[in-house]
């Protein structure tokens, strides 16, 4: 296991109320995540439950024995603890690495905070520097979203499966588009609203404006970066 994840995932977890309902992520840092709750609950220190982001968050609740929520008993979340697969200076983020990201950002838009964890790796200046912009796509659409995407001077690869022929089918039935942008990305907010104004793109995987804190993982420890406009 990564210190530096761990390192963050700890951060997190300090940040997590003793009871009330939260937002649980997807990818490896929030699997660490996870289990190191699930230790806090076992331990009588918590009365937390989590709201799944998705089928993988849902296991690891149920392997970490981390009582179940849903937005209907809990349409609001005291936070959401989630990954990201690059964070910039603003701390807009990139997500959907794993294909998680339209219940993620459901989850998050539940919540009061967004708290993110991830290790030095995912810090860029700006976003699309590292790592391609997933969208979650509607299968009927795919051929006309991919048209639309490529006149916007952007080109789109369709994610396919490990050890299944074909496209990555999410949780939701549907495909993602890996987006490759000519160069990093200037304006992730108007690059989110462009790309959702296409129908059939079912959410993108910028997540603007969203994340309140992120706890940066290091071998040695951690440091946390805060969003400017935090209590303004
Ligand atoms: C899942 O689709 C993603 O949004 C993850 O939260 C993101 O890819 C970060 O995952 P890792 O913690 O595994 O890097």
């Amino acid at each position: 296991m990564s210190n530096a994840k761990k390192n963050a995932a700890e951060g997190a977890l300090e940040a997590v109320p003793i009871d009330g309902a939260i937002g649980l992520g997807s990818g490896s840092t929030v699997a660490i995540f996870a289990k190191l709750l699930g230790d806090r609950i076992a331990n009588g220190g918590s009365h937390i439950a989590v709201v799944p982001s998705s089928f993988q968050a849902y296991q690891l609740a149920i392997r970490y024995n981390i009582p179940l929520t849903n937005l209907d008993i809990t349409p609001e979340l005291d936070l959401t603890v989630d990954g990201a697969d690059e964070v910039d200076k603003e701390l807009n983020l990139t997500k959907g690495g794993g294909g998680a990201l339209f219940q993620e950002k459901i989850v998050a838009t539940a919540s009061k905070r967004l708290v993110i964890i991830v290790d030095e790796s995912k810090l860029v200046d700006r976003l699309g520097s590292r790592f391609l912009i997933p969208v979650e796509v509607f299968p009927f659409s795919l051929g006309m979203v991919t048209r639309k995407i490529r006149a916007m001077d952007i080109e789109p690869v369709l994610r396919e499966a490990q050890r299944k022929m074909g496209p990555v089918v999410t949780d939701n039935g549907n495909f993602i588009l890996d987006l490759k942008f000519p160069e990093p990305i200037s304006d992730p907010f108007e690059t989110a609203r462009d790309l959702k104004m296409i129908p059939g793109v079912i959410e993108t995987g910028i997540f603007p404006g969203m994340a309140d804190i992120v706890y940066v993982g290091t071998d040695e420890g951690r440091y946390t970066l805060q969003r400017q406009d935090q209590g303004q």
